[in-house]
């Protein structure tokens, strides 16, 4: 049997800075306010003419050229992506692969939004263990400045642009193998947070309706509660179930939504403070880029080495969950 392999890691952050600050000058907030309440100093955004689809080719030439593939064995590209370059077609996966002269792939994106990650690493792997593929390139990339209302203070200082990729292999080395992966989803929650326009389930009467359409919408109190209970009950699960301890974790990747849920879910597990990977405070909520975003900041920082543990945990609208145990496991 074929096992999957957590081979590579890239990502990719446009250079524009948002800061708290510029953002009190937009909207009725301030640095205290945000800091204190979400960890968000400062988060970046894609200039007009930059693409999810460039951000998400940037992220993914740096893992293929990390992972020692040849970009002809890739057989399968995945995009995980709430905002896409088309809404309808063509999917920002078949972009990326021609940008990156992939050649002739299989190429489709997934809407998971913040779990995206999770669920296309599921994908790789089903798809490696039941053999009809070998080296899938999976990418979260976002940027959702283009959904994001700024006049709105309630979700404007949340979310950034990014994008994460990573190479998921084919192995005989049951030791280099993704061991576990959850995923789940309940749609009763679906107003806690949405774009509730834009969609066939919308209809428009004037161009300006039309124009702010996919703007996201979200009950941040109500989404923090579920968020908390959802994402602890899950990872407390994953490690059940694989005979697992929280101390043999070496890097807790949790979705980089806010450092209070963060903490919470880190303190219900009793883990370190040197387990726990934040990139929060840098990038804000980058929705499904935010976790290999936050991977390749250890991989790039020399903390991420060959062998080491991951635990994965995201949690976003659908809504949407699930996590993962990874080890890290290149190629030598
Ligand atoms: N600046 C200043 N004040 C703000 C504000 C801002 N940006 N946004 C909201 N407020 C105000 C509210 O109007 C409210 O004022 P009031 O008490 O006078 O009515 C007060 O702050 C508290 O609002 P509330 O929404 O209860 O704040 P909160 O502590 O829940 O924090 C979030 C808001 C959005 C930071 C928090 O709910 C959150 O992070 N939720 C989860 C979001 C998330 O993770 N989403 C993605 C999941 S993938």
């Amino acid at each position: 049997m074929a096992y999957a392999a957590f081979r590579s890691i890239g990502a990719y952050a446009p250079s524009k800075v948002l800061s708290n600050d510029d953002l009190a000058k937009m909207v009725d907030t301030s640095d205290e306010w945000i800091t204190k309440r979400t960890g968000i100093k400062e988060r970046r955004i894609a200039a007009n003419d930059e693409f999810t689809s460039d951000m998400g080719m940037k992220a993914a030439e740096k893992a293929i050229e990390r992972s020692g593939l040849d970009k002809s064995e890739i057989d399968m590209v995945i995009c995980a992506t709430i905002s896409p370059d088309y809404f309808c077609m063509p999917s920002t996966a078949t972009i990326i692969s021609t940008k990156l002269g992939l050649g002739n792939v299989t190429a489709f994106d997934i809407s998971a939004a913040c779990t995206g990650f999770v669920y296309i690493l599921s994908i790789a792997k089903a798809f490696i263990e039941s053999g009809m593929k070998k080296n899938v390139l999976i990418i979260g990339a976002e940027k959702l400045s283009a959904i994001t209302d700024y006049t709105d203070r309630a979700t404007c200082i949340l979310f950034g642009d990014g994008a994460g990729a990573a190479i998921i292999s084919a192995t005989d080395n049951k030791d280099e193998a993704i061991i576990d992966i959850h995923t789940g989803a309940d749609g009763q929650f679906a107003d806690l947070l949405m774009s509730p326009n834009g969609g066939s389930g919308s209809f428009h009467d004037t161009l300006e309706q039309e124009a702010t359409s996919c703007f996201m919408q979200m009950k941040g109190n109500e989404t923090f509660k579920v968020a908390v209970k959802t994402l602890t009950k899950d990872v407390v699960e994953i490690l059940k179930e694989n005979n697992i301890q929280s101390s043999d974790i070496k890097h807790f990747v949790p979705h980089q939504a806010n450092l209070r849920i963060i903490k919470a879910v880190g303190d219900a597990l009793k883990l370190e403070d040197e387990q726990v990977v934040l990139t929060v405070e840098k990038y804000g909520n980058t929705s499904g880029a935010s976790i290999p975003m936050a991977i390749n900041d250890i991989y790039e920082s020399g903390r991420l080495q060959a062998g080491e543990l991951m635990l994965l945990d995201a949690f976003g609208g659908g809504l949407t969950w699930g996590s993962a145990l990874v080890p890290f496991s290149p190629l030598k």
